[in-house]
Protein backbone atom coordinates (compact mmCIF):
# COMPACT_ATOMS: atom_id res chain seq x y z
CA UNK A 1 0.00 0.00 0.00
CA UNK A 2 2.90 1.93 0.78
CA UNK A 3 4.64 1.30 -2.06
CA UNK A 4 1.35 2.15 -4.12
CA UNK A 5 0.94 5.47 -2.81
CA UNK A 6 4.50 6.90 -3.23
CA UNK A 7 4.33 5.22 -6.26
CA UNK A 8 1.19 7.31 -7.83
CA UNK A 9 2.92 10.23 -6.35
CA UNK A 10 5.66 10.20 -8.00
CA UNK A 11 4.09 9.20 -11.31
CA UNK A 12 2.01 12.23 -10.71
CA UNK A 13 4.37 15.09 -10.39
CA UNK A 14 6.57 13.39 -12.81
CA UNK A 15 3.73 13.74 -15.35
CA UNK A 16 2.59 16.88 -14.15
CA UNK A 17 6.06 18.41 -14.64
CA UNK A 18 7.09 17.16 -17.44
CA UNK A 19 4.01 17.76 -19.90
CA UNK A 20 4.22 21.37 -18.84
CA UNK A 21 0.78 21.14 -17.04
CA UNK A 22 1.70 23.31 -14.45
CA UNK A 23 -1.21 23.86 -11.94
CA UNK A 24 -3.77 24.68 -14.35
CA UNK A 25 -7.08 25.20 -11.99
CA UNK A 26 -9.80 27.86 -13.80
CA UNK A 27 -12.34 26.43 -11.56
CA UNK A 28 -10.34 28.79 -8.88
CA UNK A 29 -10.07 31.69 -10.54
CA UNK A 30 -13.67 31.53 -10.94
CA UNK A 31 -14.18 31.63 -7.31
CA UNK A 32 -13.07 33.97 -4.82
CA UNK A 33 -9.39 33.72 -5.40
CA UNK A 34 -7.54 37.11 -5.65
CA UNK A 35 -6.83 37.24 -9.82
CA UNK A 36 -3.48 38.76 -8.90
CA UNK A 37 -2.76 35.94 -7.83
CA UNK A 38 -2.37 34.29 -10.81
CA UNK A 39 0.69 35.84 -11.91
CA UNK A 40 2.40 33.32 -9.89
CA UNK A 41 1.22 30.83 -12.28
CA UNK A 42 3.12 32.82 -15.38
CA UNK A 43 6.56 30.69 -14.60
CA UNK A 44 7.67 27.53 -12.50
CA UNK A 45 6.20 27.47 -9.37
CA UNK A 46 8.36 28.10 -6.47
CA UNK A 47 10.22 24.84 -5.67
CA UNK A 48 10.56 24.16 -9.14
CA UNK A 49 13.95 24.03 -11.09
CA UNK A 50 13.04 25.11 -14.45
CA UNK A 51 16.17 23.92 -16.68
CA UNK A 52 14.78 22.94 -20.05
CA UNK A 53 13.58 26.07 -21.82
CA UNK A 54 17.17 27.81 -22.84
CA UNK A 55 15.23 30.93 -20.99
CA UNK A 56 17.19 33.54 -19.00
CA UNK A 57 15.33 33.56 -15.79
CA UNK A 58 17.06 36.66 -14.56
CA UNK A 59 15.54 38.72 -17.46
CA UNK A 60 13.09 40.96 -17.68
CA UNK A 61 16.35 43.43 -17.02
CA UNK A 62 14.77 46.59 -15.17
CA UNK A 63 14.71 48.78 -17.56
CA UNK A 64 12.79 46.15 -19.71
CA UNK A 65 10.35 45.75 -16.22
CA UNK A 66 9.41 49.91 -16.36
CA UNK A 67 9.47 50.15 -19.87
CA UNK A 68 6.52 47.28 -20.14
CA UNK A 69 4.21 48.88 -17.59
CA UNK A 70 4.62 52.41 -19.44
CA UNK A 71 3.86 50.50 -22.64
CA UNK A 72 1.51 48.09 -21.47
CA UNK A 73 -1.27 51.06 -20.74
CA UNK A 74 -1.51 51.85 -24.46
CA UNK A 75 -2.79 48.05 -25.13
CA UNK A 76 -5.79 49.28 -26.18
CA UNK A 77 -4.40 49.84 -29.70
CA UNK A 78 -2.64 47.56 -32.50
CA UNK A 79 1.82 48.15 -32.39
CA UNK A 80 2.75 50.17 -35.47
CA UNK A 81 4.98 53.29 -34.02
CA UNK A 82 6.93 51.00 -31.68
CA UNK A 83 7.57 48.48 -33.78
CA UNK A 84 9.05 50.98 -36.42
CA UNK A 85 11.18 52.20 -33.38
CA UNK A 86 12.27 48.33 -33.13
CA UNK A 87 13.08 48.21 -36.67
CA UNK A 88 15.20 51.37 -36.89
CA UNK A 89 16.84 50.12 -33.62
CA UNK A 90 17.85 47.20 -35.25
CA UNK A 91 18.74 48.23 -38.93
CA UNK A 92 20.75 51.02 -37.31
CA UNK A 93 23.22 47.94 -35.47
CA UNK A 94 23.21 46.13 -38.36
CA UNK A 95 23.96 48.83 -41.11
CA UNK A 96 20.50 47.79 -43.05
CA UNK A 97 17.64 49.93 -43.92
CA UNK A 98 14.12 48.58 -42.05
CA UNK A 99 13.03 46.98 -44.97
CA UNK A 100 15.19 44.67 -44.44
CA UNK A 101 14.13 43.53 -40.68
CA UNK A 102 10.31 42.11 -40.07
CA UNK A 103 9.36 41.39 -36.60
CA UNK A 104 7.29 38.66 -35.39
CA UNK A 105 6.11 36.63 -32.24
CA UNK A 106 8.71 35.23 -30.89
CA UNK A 107 11.36 34.03 -34.03
CA UNK A 108 8.92 31.03 -34.32
CA UNK A 109 6.50 33.01 -36.05
CA UNK A 110 9.72 33.50 -38.47
CA UNK A 111 10.75 30.49 -39.06
CA UNK A 112 7.80 29.08 -39.36
CA UNK A 113 6.89 31.08 -42.49
CA UNK A 114 10.15 30.74 -43.71
CA UNK A 115 10.04 26.71 -43.51
CA UNK A 116 6.16 26.68 -45.41
CA UNK A 117 7.60 29.29 -48.78
CA UNK A 118 10.43 26.91 -48.72
CA UNK A 119 8.69 23.58 -48.73
CA UNK A 120 6.84 24.60 -51.34
CA UNK A 121 9.71 24.55 -53.76
CA UNK A 122 11.72 21.58 -52.70
CA UNK A 123 13.03 19.93 -49.58
CA UNK A 124 14.72 21.76 -46.49
CA UNK A 125 18.24 20.27 -45.97
CA UNK A 126 19.47 20.62 -42.06
CA UNK A 127 21.69 18.80 -39.94
CA UNK A 128 20.90 15.82 -37.81
CA UNK A 129 20.01 17.68 -34.79
CA UNK A 130 19.06 21.30 -34.89
CA UNK A 131 15.90 23.28 -33.33
CA UNK A 132 13.82 21.46 -35.78
CA UNK A 133 10.18 22.26 -34.53
CA UNK A 134 9.65 24.73 -37.58
CA UNK A 135 11.06 22.44 -40.20
CA UNK A 136 9.30 19.61 -38.75
CA UNK A 137 5.96 20.99 -39.24
CA UNK A 138 6.52 22.45 -42.62
CA UNK A 139 7.42 19.42 -43.97
CA UNK A 140 4.25 17.91 -41.83
CA UNK A 141 1.90 19.27 -44.53
CA UNK A 142 4.07 18.90 -47.39
CA UNK A 143 5.32 16.37 -50.03
CA UNK A 144 8.29 18.25 -49.79
CA UNK A 145 10.63 16.73 -47.08
CA UNK A 146 13.12 17.71 -44.07
CA UNK A 147 16.39 16.08 -45.28
CA UNK A 148 18.55 15.40 -42.33
CA UNK A 149 22.58 14.51 -43.11
CA UNK A 150 23.50 11.61 -40.93
CA UNK A 151 25.09 11.95 -37.62
CA UNK A 152 27.76 11.84 -36.69
CA UNK A 153 30.10 10.77 -32.92
CA UNK A 154 30.28 14.24 -32.08
CA UNK A 155 27.59 15.77 -32.87
CA UNK A 156 28.97 18.49 -35.74
CA UNK A 157 27.25 20.16 -38.45
CA UNK A 158 29.77 19.21 -40.94
CA UNK A 159 29.65 21.59 -43.77
CA UNK A 160 31.71 19.64 -46.33
CA UNK A 161 29.12 17.04 -46.17
CA UNK A 162 25.97 19.45 -46.43
CA UNK A 163 27.79 21.01 -49.58
CA UNK A 164 27.04 17.61 -51.33
CA UNK A 165 24.39 16.74 -49.80
CA UNK A 166 22.86 20.17 -51.95
CA UNK A 167 20.49 18.89 -55.09
CA UNK A 168 18.18 21.17 -57.29
CA UNK A 169 15.43 20.13 -55.41
CA UNK A 170 16.58 21.55 -52.16
CA UNK A 171 14.98 24.89 -52.02
CA UNK A 172 16.23 25.92 -48.50
CA UNK A 173 19.90 24.85 -46.06
CA UNK A 174 18.45 25.17 -42.56
CA UNK A 175 21.61 25.99 -40.08
CA UNK A 176 21.28 27.21 -36.48
CA UNK A 177 24.59 28.44 -35.12
CA UNK A 178 24.86 28.28 -32.28
CA UNK A 179 23.56 24.86 -32.62
CA UNK A 180 20.62 23.38 -30.85
CA UNK A 181 20.72 20.61 -28.48
CA UNK A 182 24.63 20.76 -28.87
CA UNK A 183 25.87 24.39 -28.09
CA UNK A 184 28.65 23.69 -30.94
CA UNK A 185 29.06 26.97 -32.56
CA UNK A 186 30.24 26.61 -36.60
CA UNK A 187 33.78 28.20 -37.47
CA UNK A 188 33.06 31.82 -38.73
CA UNK A 189 35.02 31.65 -41.85
CA UNK A 190 34.04 28.33 -43.11
CA UNK A 191 30.42 28.89 -42.28
CA UNK A 192 30.51 32.01 -44.31
CA UNK A 193 32.82 30.31 -47.08
CA UNK A 194 29.75 27.77 -47.16
CA UNK A 195 26.96 30.40 -47.15
CA UNK A 196 28.73 32.70 -49.74
CA UNK A 197 28.91 29.62 -52.33
CA UNK A 198 25.94 27.72 -51.84
CA UNK A 199 23.59 30.84 -51.40
CA UNK A 200 24.18 30.75 -55.53
CA UNK A 201 22.18 27.60 -55.57
CA UNK A 202 19.44 27.58 -53.07
CA UNK A 203 18.58 30.03 -49.86
CA UNK A 204 20.25 29.81 -46.77
CA UNK A 205 18.95 30.42 -43.13
CA UNK A 206 20.80 30.63 -40.16
CA UNK A 207 18.62 30.69 -36.50
CA UNK A 208 20.98 32.92 -34.64
CA UNK A 209 18.83 32.83 -31.74
CA UNK A 210 21.93 32.00 -28.88
CA UNK A 211 24.52 34.26 -31.18
CA UNK A 212 24.41 36.93 -28.38
CA UNK A 213 26.19 33.82 -26.25
CA UNK A 214 29.16 33.22 -28.21
CA UNK A 215 32.62 34.81 -27.28
CA UNK A 216 32.28 37.42 -29.91
CA UNK A 217 28.91 37.37 -31.64
CA UNK A 218 30.07 40.30 -34.11
CA UNK A 219 32.01 38.25 -35.91
CA UNK A 220 29.99 34.82 -35.79
CA UNK A 221 26.94 36.44 -37.10
CA UNK A 222 25.67 35.87 -40.76
CA UNK A 223 24.07 39.37 -41.38
CA UNK A 224 26.94 40.82 -43.22
CA UNK A 225 26.30 38.48 -45.96
CA UNK A 226 22.95 39.45 -46.65
CA UNK A 227 24.16 42.78 -47.00
CA UNK A 228 26.05 41.53 -50.10
CA UNK A 229 22.95 40.91 -51.18
CA UNK A 230 23.01 37.17 -50.59
CA UNK A 231 20.05 35.10 -50.75
CA UNK A 232 20.45 34.52 -46.87
CA UNK A 233 18.15 34.78 -43.98
CA UNK A 234 18.95 34.92 -40.25
CA UNK A 235 16.68 35.06 -37.69
CA UNK A 236 17.21 36.14 -34.06
CA UNK A 237 15.13 36.74 -30.78
CA UNK A 238 14.52 38.47 -27.82
CA UNK A 239 13.57 34.61 -25.73
CA UNK A 240 16.92 33.71 -24.91
CA UNK A 241 19.97 36.56 -23.70
CA UNK A 242 17.72 39.50 -23.32
CA UNK A 243 15.29 37.29 -20.56
CA UNK A 244 11.82 38.00 -22.99
CA UNK A 245 10.80 34.68 -23.58
CA UNK A 246 7.15 34.99 -22.14
CA UNK A 247 6.82 38.58 -24.37
CA UNK A 248 6.98 36.62 -28.02
CA UNK A 249 9.66 39.10 -29.66
CA UNK A 250 11.68 37.53 -32.71
CA UNK A 251 12.78 39.20 -35.88
CA UNK A 252 13.97 38.15 -39.19
CA UNK A 253 16.97 40.14 -41.56
CA UNK A 254 16.50 39.41 -45.04
CA UNK A 255 16.76 41.28 -48.69
CA UNK A 256 13.31 42.91 -49.06
CA UNK A 257 13.09 40.58 -52.11
CA UNK A 258 13.02 37.42 -50.00
CA UNK A 259 11.32 39.31 -47.16
CA UNK A 260 8.14 39.74 -49.91
CA UNK A 261 8.08 35.82 -50.34
CA UNK A 262 7.95 34.92 -46.74
CA UNK A 263 5.39 37.51 -46.07
CA UNK A 264 2.91 35.85 -47.97
CA UNK A 265 2.94 32.68 -45.83
CA UNK A 266 1.23 33.73 -42.86
CA UNK A 267 1.29 35.97 -39.77
CA UNK A 268 4.10 38.13 -38.83
CA UNK A 269 5.16 41.71 -39.10
CA UNK A 270 4.25 44.56 -36.13
CA UNK A 271 0.80 44.07 -35.76
CA UNK A 272 1.43 40.76 -34.76
CA UNK A 273 3.35 41.60 -31.68
CA UNK A 274 2.42 43.38 -28.75
CA UNK A 275 3.61 46.42 -26.84
CA UNK A 276 4.79 45.10 -23.42
CA UNK A 277 6.92 42.70 -25.95
CA UNK A 278 8.75 45.92 -28.25
CA UNK A 279 9.07 48.00 -25.13
CA UNK A 280 10.72 45.54 -23.68
CA UNK A 281 13.06 44.53 -26.50
CA UNK A 282 13.74 48.22 -27.18
CA UNK A 283 14.53 49.02 -23.37
CA UNK A 284 17.26 45.86 -23.32
CA UNK A 285 18.29 46.02 -27.29
CA UNK A 286 21.44 47.90 -26.07
CA UNK A 287 21.39 47.11 -22.20
CA UNK A 288 25.13 45.96 -21.72
CA UNK A 289 25.28 45.36 -17.83
CA UNK A 290 22.19 43.38 -18.28
CA UNK A 291 23.42 41.39 -21.40
CA UNK A 292 26.93 40.68 -19.59
CA UNK A 293 25.27 40.39 -16.15
CA UNK A 294 23.08 37.39 -17.98
CA UNK A 295 26.54 36.21 -19.94
CA UNK A 296 28.04 35.80 -16.94
CA UNK A 297 25.46 33.92 -15.25
CA UNK A 298 25.04 31.81 -17.60
CA UNK A 299 29.06 31.30 -17.95
CA UNK A 300 29.02 30.20 -14.18
CA UNK A 301 26.35 28.22 -14.42
CA UNK A 302 27.90 25.92 -17.53
CA UNK A 303 30.92 25.76 -15.81
CA UNK A 304 29.36 24.22 -12.42
CA UNK A 305 27.67 21.62 -14.66
CA UNK A 306 30.80 21.01 -16.59
CA UNK A 307 32.63 20.17 -13.39
CA UNK A 308 29.64 18.18 -12.13
CA UNK A 309 29.80 16.01 -15.25
CA UNK A 310 33.44 15.07 -15.01
CA UNK A 311 32.95 14.41 -11.25
CA UNK A 312 30.39 12.04 -12.13
CA UNK A 313 32.56 10.38 -14.68
CA UNK A 314 30.50 12.05 -17.83
CA UNK A 315 31.54 14.04 -20.39
CA UNK A 316 29.52 16.87 -22.18
CA UNK A 317 30.05 18.91 -25.68
CA UNK A 318 31.73 22.46 -24.87
CA UNK A 319 29.21 25.10 -25.50
CA UNK A 320 28.74 28.21 -26.70
CA UNK A 321 25.38 28.93 -25.57
CA UNK A 322 23.23 28.80 -22.47
CA UNK A 323 22.62 24.96 -22.16
CA UNK A 324 24.57 21.81 -22.24
CA UNK A 325 24.13 18.30 -23.87
CA UNK A 326 25.69 15.79 -21.81
CA UNK A 327 26.74 12.56 -22.96
CA UNK A 328 25.39 9.67 -20.28
CA UNK A 329 27.55 6.59 -21.27
CA UNK A 330 25.22 3.74 -21.23
CA UNK A 331 22.64 5.61 -19.38
CA UNK A 332 19.08 6.59 -21.08
CA UNK A 333 18.27 10.18 -21.10
CA UNK A 334 14.72 9.79 -20.72
CA UNK A 335 14.82 7.77 -17.15
CA UNK A 336 17.64 10.62 -16.25
CA UNK A 337 15.40 13.34 -16.65
CA UNK A 338 12.63 11.36 -14.76
CA UNK A 339 14.70 10.97 -11.95
CA UNK A 340 15.58 14.31 -12.08
CA UNK A 341 12.03 15.65 -12.10
CA UNK A 342 10.98 13.54 -9.08
CA UNK A 343 13.16 16.08 -7.34
CA UNK A 344 11.46 18.94 -9.23
CA UNK A 345 14.55 19.55 -11.72
CA UNK A 346 12.95 19.79 -15.03
CA UNK A 347 15.26 19.02 -18.00
CA UNK A 348 15.08 17.49 -21.18
CA UNK A 349 14.62 14.43 -22.55
CA UNK A 350 15.87 12.18 -25.01
CA UNK A 351 16.80 13.54 -28.64
CA UNK A 352 15.90 11.84 -31.91
CA UNK A 353 18.07 8.49 -31.22
CA UNK A 354 20.56 9.92 -29.08
CA UNK A 355 19.15 8.01 -26.35
CA UNK A 356 22.52 9.08 -23.80
CA UNK A 357 22.62 12.70 -24.45
CA UNK A 358 20.78 14.56 -22.32
CA UNK A 359 20.19 18.75 -22.55
CA UNK A 360 20.23 20.85 -19.14
CA UNK A 361 19.59 24.43 -20.23
CA UNK A 362 21.11 27.23 -17.63
CA UNK A 363 18.56 28.82 -15.16
CA UNK A 364 19.37 30.51 -11.90
CA UNK A 365 22.83 29.53 -9.75
CA UNK A 366 20.43 28.43 -7.29
CA UNK A 367 18.55 26.05 -9.65
CA UNK A 368 22.11 24.96 -11.60
CA UNK A 369 23.13 23.96 -7.72
CA UNK A 370 20.42 21.85 -7.18
CA UNK A 371 20.72 20.02 -10.18
CA UNK A 372 24.59 19.21 -9.69
CA UNK A 373 23.41 18.10 -5.97
CA UNK A 374 20.64 15.75 -7.56
CA UNK A 375 23.24 14.49 -9.93
CA UNK A 376 25.14 11.48 -8.24
CA UNK A 377 21.67 10.37 -7.03
CA UNK A 378 19.68 10.33 -10.37
CA UNK A 379 22.64 8.83 -11.93
CA UNK A 380 22.62 6.35 -9.26
CA UNK A 381 19.28 5.45 -9.57
CA UNK A 382 19.15 4.82 -13.66
CA UNK A 383 22.19 2.93 -13.29
C1 LIG B 1 17.54 27.71 -31.91
C2 LIG B 1 16.18 28.20 -31.58
N1 LIG B 1 15.54 28.96 -32.47
C3 LIG B 1 14.32 29.45 -32.21
C4 LIG B 1 13.68 29.18 -31.02
C5 LIG B 1 12.31 29.76 -30.82
O1 LIG B 1 12.31 30.73 -29.86
P1 LIG B 1 11.34 31.99 -29.87
O2 LIG B 1 10.15 31.68 -30.70
O3 LIG B 1 11.02 32.19 -28.45
O4 LIG B 1 12.14 33.10 -30.47
C6 LIG B 1 14.30 28.38 -30.06
C7 LIG B 1 13.63 28.06 -28.80
O5 LIG B 1 14.15 27.48 -27.89
C8 LIG B 1 15.59 27.88 -30.35
O6 LIG B 1 16.26 27.11 -29.50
Amino acid sequence: MKNKKSFSRRTFLTGTLTTGALAITPKSLRSNEDIFSYVTRHGPSSGIAKLNGNENPYGPSQKALRAINEASKKSGYYVHTSGETLRSMIAEKNGLTTDYIILSSGSTAALTNIALASIKKGHILAPDLFWDSTANLAAGISQNKLKRLPSNIKHQIDLGVMKNSISKDISLVHITNPNNPTGSVLNNSELKEFCREVSKTCTILIDEAYNDLTDNPKSSTMIPLIKEGRNIIVTRTFSKIHGLAGLRIGYMIAKPELIKEIMKFGIIGNWTTNHAGIAAAIASYNDKNFLSHSKAMVNEGKEMVMEAVKKNGLSALPSKANFIFVNLGSLNAGKFKASMAKRNIIISGIYRNHKNWSRVSMGKINDIQRYVNAMPEALEEIS
